[in-house]
């Protein structure tokens, strides 16, 4: 069992070794889809992920409240010796990146530079799915912009998509009929790109992609955000060469088997996970 404390005074990394582990966190579920990254791009690296899945969702939440969760999990990935975190998480990068990358020394990887500059090269007409705390943040609007004030971005808030990926209701009827609405205002746009501004969203990749237009590229910000973390590994010289990975452990703040069970339906695998008592 481990010990998830409130934020204390060790900020700094205890070893950032290369051998050490990276933790890799969301809400619950949606950063799934960047550890698939990870395995595919650093496949000699040690893994911790942990989804908060007794706080899912994030995205309807405050920036204060975020800020502590966050907080929190990345004391508890220090004490776990995490040589790097990972954010697999929107809300959390756009809300507090800053904040947290200037309190803790260890290096924090975020997804919304990597998404944007990514999106910025696919798309004139860019349309991004988030939660409502990304979309009011304008995280994903600001740094396309900023690479290209000339590329035209919309944003829609889809508060129902994480709490059904989290139910295991992708392929329910109700979330396609949910989706289409949300995808509707993005279509009036005839956009060519969409960005999934949530890690939860390439899970919902079977029904979006049939609401589509074929021309639509669809964009999953985590093959970005995992060369980001590659680059950042190999310049502060931290890629683990040295030694086996051990097999990815994951914990959770909420009900193991749930996640287990959402994890098999997603990945198809079952992991061990373990609960994280929060303090
Ligand atoms: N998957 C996270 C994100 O990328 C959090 C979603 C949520 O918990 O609302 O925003």
């Amino acid at each position: 069992m481990s010990q998830l404390s409130s934020a204390s005074s060790t900020l700094s990394a205890p070893l950032g070794v290369p051998n050490a582990c990276i933790g890799i966190f969301d809400s619950g579920v949606g950063g799934l889809t960047v550890l698939s990254q990870v395995a595919r791009q650093l496949p000699n690296e040690s893994i911790i992920y942990f989804g908060d899945t007794a706080r899912v969702p994030y995205g309807t939440r405050s920036r204060p409240e975020i800020l502590q969760f966050v907080r929190e999990i990345i004391s508890w990935m220090l004490q776990q010796q995490a040589k790097m975190v990972i954010m697999a998480c929107n809300t959390s990068s756009a809300l507090v990146l800053k904040a947290v990358q200037a309190e803790f020394s260890i290096p924090i990887v975020g997804t919304i530079l990597p998404g944007s500059t990514a999106a910025a090269k696919l798309g004139r007409r860019i349309g991004v799915i988030a939660t409502p705390a990304t979309v009011a943040s304008n995280a994903y609007k600001q740094a396309i912009l900023a690479i290209d004030p000339t590329i035209q971005v919309w944003q829609v808030a889809c508060p129902e998509f994480v709490p059904l990926i989290e139910q295991n209701r992708v392929l329910d009827p109700y979330t396609a009929q949910i989706a289409q609405q949300y995808l509707a205002p993005l279509l009036a746009q005839q956009i060519d790109t969409l960005v999934y501004g949530c890690t939860h969203y390439p899970h919902l990749e079977p029904v979006l992609r049939l609401l589509l237009p074929p021309t639509v590229k669809l964009l999953d910000p985590a093959m970005a955000v995992v060369a980001t973390a590659t680059q950042q590994l190999d310049l502060l010289g931290l890629k683990n060469t040295a030694i086996s990975p051990f097999a990815t452990r994951f914990y959770v703040s909420g009900c193991p088997q749930n996640f287990a069970q959402s994890a098999q339906l997603l990945l198809g695998c079952t992991p061990v996970v373990e609960k994280v008592f929060l303090t």
